[in-house]
């Protein structure tokens, strides 16, 4: 009962950062007049977008709630891949295979990335405004019995081509105080959760993150980014923040970035600011977020080469899952007006007339773009409904890391090493890429200590110890 309700209580508070939902009865009549506002507008940009791509009917999502629906969510096996055949990661458009690293690297990489642009998640235009990160607070803290400094930062975003909108990316980076030169930092999507006191019913559900404190101790800083300071979670919100400041206040055009490329874009900003603070190892920066913020943290270390080690938590449709996949969520979830402002525009065109099998790319191609940095699929196995539960699909995920095998090989990396699906809580991590599906529901928390003992083969740190014993 205690978890029904602290399920109940993640997904209203990821709903009401989403729109997704209608959690009308915990708001006031002008919080619930604004909602209503909200969705009318996110519905009118969602017909606006329909009409500039010539579409006049979608087909709907799988519905997780009516097992009698006509488009009842799928959990079947034997109907899940009516399209088994993937696109060849390594092979050219002009049919040509890829044998060589150095074909990937000229051609092959910037071929599927033109696809992701313009079909999937939209382009990042030319002319985004600069970024002035302002260090608005230092202070010195103790977290789990360990010095830490955190700062709490501000990225003003250039609106001086348009002051109507003004968009200020918040930033939190915490590092141990006691070790001595830059440390490699986690940054992570941070869901603005206001946190419940400590005696409410629901409060160990979102406790003081305790994985920081193995962070800490093993000589990693920790970072934790708003999406949502600078791009709404809506599709009103499309018109706003960062996307809607390049296009001064107008809708998007079919292959303009959808909020997914626009988190990320505020992720490589931050990484930006590391690379001028003297406490941070901008080299081993690694980036890590949970469902939509999985997917975005997918985006992140697909697009930005810089990052050097990503941590993918539950991520599903848009995400690691295959959109090729019958089963959980679907490409059509995400061309409804839910979902598409993740998305670019010209994607709602596989909600209708075309699928999913239409798409030119699909996930395992996501994956294969963090190749060869080592890239950890992180999934909460099914334990209920919705994100808890098959929703996300996880062998779909798995089968997506599978097929990214290849590429991984080809820039001579080790890939998972097997194509059985494991068992749950048992940790492929004897390669680059790496997965574990754990107990516990939707989220990254238990997977913290299998991702840290992985990482600790490519990431270099000096624990707060350590760097104690050595002084002594
Ligand atoms: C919904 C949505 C998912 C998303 C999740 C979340 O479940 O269907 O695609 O990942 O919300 O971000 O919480």
């Amino acid at each position: 009962m205690k978890q029904i309700s602290a399920i109940a209580l993640a997904l209203l508070f990821a709903f009401a950062v989403s729109g997704l939902a209608q959690p009308q009865r915990q708001m006031t009549p002008e919080q619930q007049a604004a909602f209503q506002a909200q969705q009318e507008a996110t519905r009118k940009d969602h017909r606006q977008m329909m009409e500039q791509l010539k579409i006049t009917t979608l087909r709907p999502g799988a519905n997780p709630n009516d097992p009698k629906a006509v488009n009842a969510v799928n959990y079947d096996e034997a109907k899940a891949n009516p399209w088994p055949k993937l696109p060849d990661p390594l092979v050219l458009k002009n049919g040509k295979k890829v044998t060589s690293a150095k074909v990937w690297w000229n051609q092959r990489r910037a071929e599927i990335i033109e696809d992701f642009d313009r079909e999937v998640y939209g382009r990042v235009p030319q002319n985004v405004p600069k970024v002035k990160w302002e260090v608005v607070s230092t202070s010195n803290e103790i977290k789990f019995d360990v010095p830490v400094i955190v700062k709490q930062l501000v990225g003003h975003v250039d609106n001086s081509a348009y002051p109507e909108i003004s968009v200020d990316i918040q930033l939190t980076l915490t590092t141990p105080a006691n070790v001595k030169g830059p440390v490699p930092v986690m940054l992570e999507f941070g869901f603005n959760f206001p946190r419940p006191p400590a005696n409410a019913p629901n409060a160990n559900r979102f406790p003081e993150p305790t994985w920081q404190k193995l962070l800490f101790e093993k000589g990693w800083g920790f970072a934790t980014i708003v999406p949502t300071s600078y791009q709404p979670d809506n599709g009103a919100g499309l018109t706003k923040g960062i996307i809607g400041l390049v296009n001064k206040g107008q809708p998007r055009k079919p292959d303009d970035w959808g909020a997914l490329r626009a988190w990320a874009w505020g992720a490589s900003r931050a990484l930006d600011y590391f690379e001028t603070d003297k406490s941070v190892d901008a080299k081993q920066v690694g980036i890590e977020g949970l469902s939509r913020y999985g997917k975005a943290a997918l985006v992140t270390m697909a697009y930005d080469q810089r990052f050097a080690i990503g941590f993918i938590g539950s991520s599903g449709e848009g995400g690691a899952k295959l959109h090729r996949r019958t089963y959980g969520e679907l490409v059509e979830n995400l061309t409804g007006s839910g979902g598409y402002h993740w998305m670019a525009g010209n994607f709602l065109k596989y909600g209708g007339p075309l699928t999913a099998n239409d798409l030119p790319v699909d996930a395992h191609e996501m994956i294969a773009l963090c190749a060869p940095r080592p890239t950890f699929i992180s999934y909460g196995a099914a334990e209920g409904q919705g994100a808890e539960g098959k929703w996300v699909d996880q062998r779909g995920s798995f089968m997506a890391a599978v097929a990214a095998g290849p590429v991984f090989r080809l820039l001579g990396k080790k890939d998972l090493g097997t194509t059985e699906f494991p068992a749950v809580d048992t940790a492929l991590i004897d390669g680059d890429l790496a997965w574990r599906q754990h107990s516990g529901g939707h989220t990254v928390v238990p997977n913290w200590p299998a991702f840290l003992q992985w990482a600790s083969r490519y990431i270099k740190t000096t624990s707060p110890s350590q760097q104690t014993a050595k002084a002594k």
